[in-house]
């Protein structure tokens, strides 16, 4: 995949002078006082602010915030708040414009400006052309530095990259696009995947995708139990969809058939109730009772698990794999968590829970890349294409 990026498009001094237009994604969650809970998008878009600020640019940035109504504002959707978290991470201030879709307003060399919530404006979700065109206007060069929003067609993430006159992805973009490439494009093997959460129907498609890739899919979760009923094992009370058994089974098979695996657990964590303070005990998948809820692996599937990955070329990570908010079923989450940051494979890891995952163990530093998506890293393993990249790579050809 071939993408112009804002750091080439810097080192031929093309940002001198002129007027940069960031779209970040900048959708962090807010509490009931509007004050920000969790900073890490807004820490990471301060990458591309700097390097348009270094270059000589005047520097527009925005996002969108939560799902608002087009067209009716209400004080929750303002990027107020990020605005003032930018400012703080930059040392330098950051003006919000309101009705900024007609230009007008001043913006000099050296300053930042951040455009209030784009999906305030009419037109932005269905990527209404009018009003990319417009924002194109605004601007001399186009920065799409939003990953977790790179998996939609709007018109602030798709339709003014067709219309700006420079159109290139930014530093966090830049990075996804390389992670993604070395994880999955051309990985070093063996690849190991781990998928795990609650349902198999939302990650089917994921798993069906990763099947023809991978030489090895670990499932956990509500996930591995399908596959434990799939191949024959009684779950209990466990949480599972007896419906998807039948596609479970063809993943199984689909990996079979390329001399690749998916490893059924050996042993699991059991409790009788979803609690906190639930006994738990572990047991081989032969003994699991009627009254049993399977709640996290056990520690000799950990361990063959924990094996596997330490002799990975290449490891994909998306899901805790077992309940591991409750620490007497975090065991198996934390052992592949500590296996993962011990390994020399290159690691790719995203999704909101694992991410809590990876900071309850301590281990970010041993990652070799987390991604800041959340539905658009999702989407990118079930091997689709996502608008962004294929925009940017629309407009690098020419
Ligand atoms: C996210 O939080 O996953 C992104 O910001 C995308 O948000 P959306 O699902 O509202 O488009």
């Amino acid at each position: 995949m071939h993408i112009l990026t804002f750091a080439e498009v810097c080192q031929r001094g093309e940002a001198r002078g002129n007027r940069v237009f960031i779209r970040a994604d900048l959708n962090v969650p807010l509490n009931d006082q509007g004050q920000i809970t969790e900073d890490t998008r807004v820490r990471a878009s301060v990458p591309a602010v700097q390097m348009a600020l270094d270059a000589g640019a005047a520097v527009m940035i925005t996002s969108h915030l939560g799902r608002p109504t087009e067209g009716e504002f209400k004080p929750e959707d303002s990027l107020a708040p990020v605005a003032k978290r930018l400012a703080e991470l930059l040392g330098k201030p950051v003006r919000l414009q309101q009705n900024w879709v007609d230009g007008g307003f001043e913006l000099h060399p050296g300053e930042v400006v951040m455009l209030e919530n784009c999906r305030l404006n009419k037109g932005e979700k269905k990527n209404d052309d009018a009003l990319a065109q417009k924002y194109a206007k605004l601007c001399d060069i186009f920065v799409h530095d939003a990953f977790g929003t790179a998996h939609r067609a709007e018109a602030s993430t798709y339709g003014i990259a067709k219309y700006a006159p420079i159109a290139c992805a930014g530093p966090l973009l830049a990075a996804e696009i390389d992670a993604i490439q070395r994880a999955l494009a051309n990985p070093k093997r063996p690849l190991i995947a781990i998928v795990a959460g609650s349902k198999v129907s939302t990650k089917l498609t994921i798993l069906q995708a990763l099947a023809d890739k991978v030489d090895g899919l670990i499932v956990g979760g509500g996930i591995a139990n399908t596959f434990l009923l799939a191949a024959g094992h009684a779950i209990g009370k466990s949480l599972a969809e007896p419906d998807l058994i039948e596609e479970a089974r063809k993943v199984i098979d689909k990996m079979k058939a390329r001399g690749a695996e998916v490893p059924i657990p050996v042993d699991v964590v059991v409790a009788d109730r979803f609690a906190a303070d639930a006994k738990a005990t572990v047991k081989t998948v032969d003994q699991v009772g009627p009254e049993d809820m399977i709640l996290d692996i056990g520690p000799k599937t950990a361990q063959q698990l924990a094996d596997k990955l330490k002799a990975a070329g290449t490891i994909v990570w998306n899901g805790p794999v077992g309940v591991f908010e409750f620490d007497a079923f975090a065991n198996g989450t934390k052992t592949l968590a500590m296996a993962i940051a011990a390994s020399p494979a290159f690691s790719i890891a995203g999704g909101g829970d694992t991410l809590a995952a990876i900071a309850k163990y301590d281990i970010a530093d041993k990652v070799g890349y987390i991604s800041t998506g959340g539905g658009a890293f999702l989407e990118v393993l079930e091997g689709k294409t996502l608008p962004a990249f294929e925009i940017l790579e629309a407009r690098a050809r020419g």
